[in-house]
């Protein structure tokens, strides 16, 4: 209970300041278990509240503390909102079992596609966060919903691979401690060859009885200082990392050994299937990366074990600003997984440029898999609605960092916020979550400024999508980094990430005349996308190869399209920014010039992308835009 005392006693007094709010017959707010407050109401779900009012008193309840405690956050959050303590009635509990954040730190205090300064937790291979700052971090993190999380990147390198033994343990102990009392467990990224690392083994064998012991023995050392420990989050046989494929072993093997080792314990694996070939030939037609995941994980259901969790990335490729969703989510029926998402914005915008992500979660969620017949959302498998259901919810890589804002943008912290909301209710509307977001965030401002920013966060993401790679092609990016434009940057790579532009068309050709990655979807999604005619034209270049004359069904043809896409999309950026100097007079200056900065490099950005892509297509197709506009032919 020291927690949602230590919460009540910070925002209590500030909530009964707000004369507006509290209604003359409260007399006081209760806040307990259900159990301590000596009552027989139960909500029925140890994470789920109920928010009541009894006589002249505001009673918030709960089955467990953590209960208890994400009331109080929904009572803070409606009454930020004015919302009067009379009508206060609210009981809830959230959809998702996992709702978990991954931080991509490195010891040395590098963030691995970080954007909002450095790590939070390191620096110069020492722990670099006081007590008090991971408390503010994790009250922060509780009072959005998120219940897990891992604080080191999933490519563990020698260093990193330290943080499972004892040279880091007793400080990992402190932070669990502290992350546990806001119902946040602690996970760490480890690497599959630690035994060899660490161990000093010739191998890593998962079926080798000196690793299975190695790594017995290594646990239950975790267990000693961390007995609330949640377990591993792996990346393996991915990108060059170390994993099961060297002794000719499954992913199932793999995964059951420290499974194995975790059980005793509670423990779980998070095992992430983002295997794929990343030294492919770019002469080699035969193979498509967007198959891999599916093709390596799909045969193995059934195989793992019940503490190991499949953790697949929302998409086939690579967190790109449009894809499909990944045909792994419905194919697995006998196996636990979770959808892994990007909430750091590597591809969509490097928290320079303004991109609101749950509005494309919100698509993704609502996108039907058919997997149990019509009306099998992404939504329901990952939430516990679905009986028997092996989803488990979602885990996303982090935006945060320890600059002062935690996100660089100030925008990117709806990204985070939405997260959590969506993660606990995905039936949310991101449009209201983004006004709330506001709402909270700028209380301070007018009505006036919060309405700008809304508007600006809810086109965000069709406006990168517009100015940025076009109807679902994806990957026009610079090498390595992955900001700005390089239409050919990955087209001649090992990546897997292809355009296939000719002088006569783009787009890569998935169904059964190209690599039939449709056939990995059920019906009728395979036929919807199998088939030009009906495949929507927001994903067209991704299933298909077109002629640039190709018409699309908002009747325009591809190349006018991209033309148009590609000016509006600019367009859209200048009315942000000249929406944004509109408010100048409204706004603290800090705000507005740390903004308007952004919006002048988004707008920079954005025009990179226009004329380089939209000369590239001139030149490659020779057809003019039907409105004469600038391109540098
Ligand atoms: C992307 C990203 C890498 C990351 C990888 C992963 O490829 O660019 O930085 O390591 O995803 O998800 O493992």
């Amino acid at each position: 209970m020291d927690t949602i005392k230590k919460v009540a006693q910070t925002y209590l007094p500030r909530i009964f300041a707000d004369v507006d709010i509290v209604d003359a017959e409260f007399a006081n707010v209760i806040v307990g278990t259900f159990a301590d407050l000596g009552r027989s109401e139960r909500v029925g779900h140890q994470e789920g509240y109920r928010i009541f009012a009894d006589g002249s008193q505001l009673i918030i309840a709960g089955d467990t503390e953590f209960g208890v405690l994400y009331g109080f956050y929904e009572f803070l959050k409606k009454s930020q909102q004015g919302c009067p303590l009379l009508t206060m009635e609210a009981e809830d509990q959230p959809a998702m079992e996992v709702r978990m954040i991954n931080h991509w730190d490195n010891l040395d205090g590098s963030v691995e596609r970080g954007y909002a300064g450095k790590s939070l937790f390191f620096d110069n291979n020492a722990w670099a966060a006081s007590d008090e700052e991971i408390v503010q971090y994790a009250e922060m993190l509780s009072s959005i919903g998120i219940n897990a999380l891992t604080i080191n990147n999933v490519n563990v390198h020698a260093k990193e691979t330290e943080l499972i033994t004892e040279k880091w343990l007793p400080q990992l102990a402190k932070v669990a401690n502290l992350f546990d009392a806001y119902h946040i467990t602690l996970f760490l990224s480890a690497n599959f060859a630690s035994p060899m690392t660490l161990g000093h083994l010739q191998t890593a064998d998962p079926l080798d009885k000196r690793v299975v012991h190695w790594w017995k023995t290594q646990v239950e050392e975790i267990y000693k200082y961390i007995p609330t420990f949640g377990g591993f989050v792996i990346k393996a046989d991915s990108e060059h990392r170390p994993g099961p494929f060297t002794y000719g072993r499954t992913h199932a093997q793999g995964a059951n050994m420290l499974a194995d080792a975790l059980k005793p314990y509670g423990g779980v694996v998070f095992w992430r299937c983002f295997v794929y070939d990343c030294l492919q030939d770019w002469r080699d037609r035969s193979t498509d990366r967007a198959k891999a995941a599916y093709e390596h994980f799909a045969p193995l259901d059934g195989t793992f074990a019940d503490n190991v969790i499949l953790q697949i990335k929302n998409g086939p490729m690579d967190f790109q600003v449009r894809e499909p969703v990944s045909p792994l989510f419905g194919a697995l029926t006998q196996t636990n997984y979770v959808m892994e998402l990007q909430i750091t914005q590597e591809y969509t915008g490097q928290q320079i440029d303004v991109c609101y992500l749950p509005m494309q979660w919100k698509e993704i969620w609502s996108f039907d898999t058919h997997a149990n017949g019509e009306g099998t959302k992404i939504a329901d498998l990952l939430s516990s609605r679905q009986q028997d259901g092996k989803g488990k919810g979602v885990t996303a890589v982090t935006n945060i960092g320890n600059n002062q804002n935690w996100t660089g943008h100030p925008f990117a912290q709806a990204n985070l916020y939405g997260y959590g909301q969506l993660a606990w209710n995905p039936e949310q509307c991101p449009r209201k979550i983004a006004e709330e977001w506001a709402k909270r965030t700028y209380a301070h401002l007018s009505a006036e400024v919060r309405q700008t920013i809304c508007s600006i966060l809810k086109r965000s993401w069709s406006v990168y999508e517009a100015y940025t790679a076009p109807l679902g092609v994806g990957w026009m990016v610079n090498t390595g980094h992955h900001y700005g434009p390089n239409v050919n940057g990955y087209e001649y790579s090992p990546w897997g990430t292809y355009h296939f532009s000719d002088r006569n068309g783009l787009g890569v050709d998935r169904t059964k005349t190209g690599s039939n990655y449709i056939s990995q979807y059920k019906q009728p999604v395979t036929e919807l996308y199998g088939n030009v005619a009906t495949c929507p034209d927001e994903l067209l270049l991704f299933f298909h190869h077109v002629p640039y004359t190709h018409m699309l069904k908002s009747g325009k043809t591809v190349i006018q399209h991209i033309y148009d896409a590609h000016f509006e999309g600019v367009e859209e950026v200048e009315a942000f920014l000249e929406a944004w100097e509109g408010q100048k007079e409204a706004m603290p200056d800090g705000l507005y010039m740390h903004v308007k900065e952004r919006f002048e490099a988004q707008l920079a950005n954005a025009r990179e992308w226009r004329d380089q892509v939209n000369t590239y297509y001139y030149r490659m197709s020779g057809i003019n835009d039907e409105r004469g506009r600038t391109i540098y032919k």
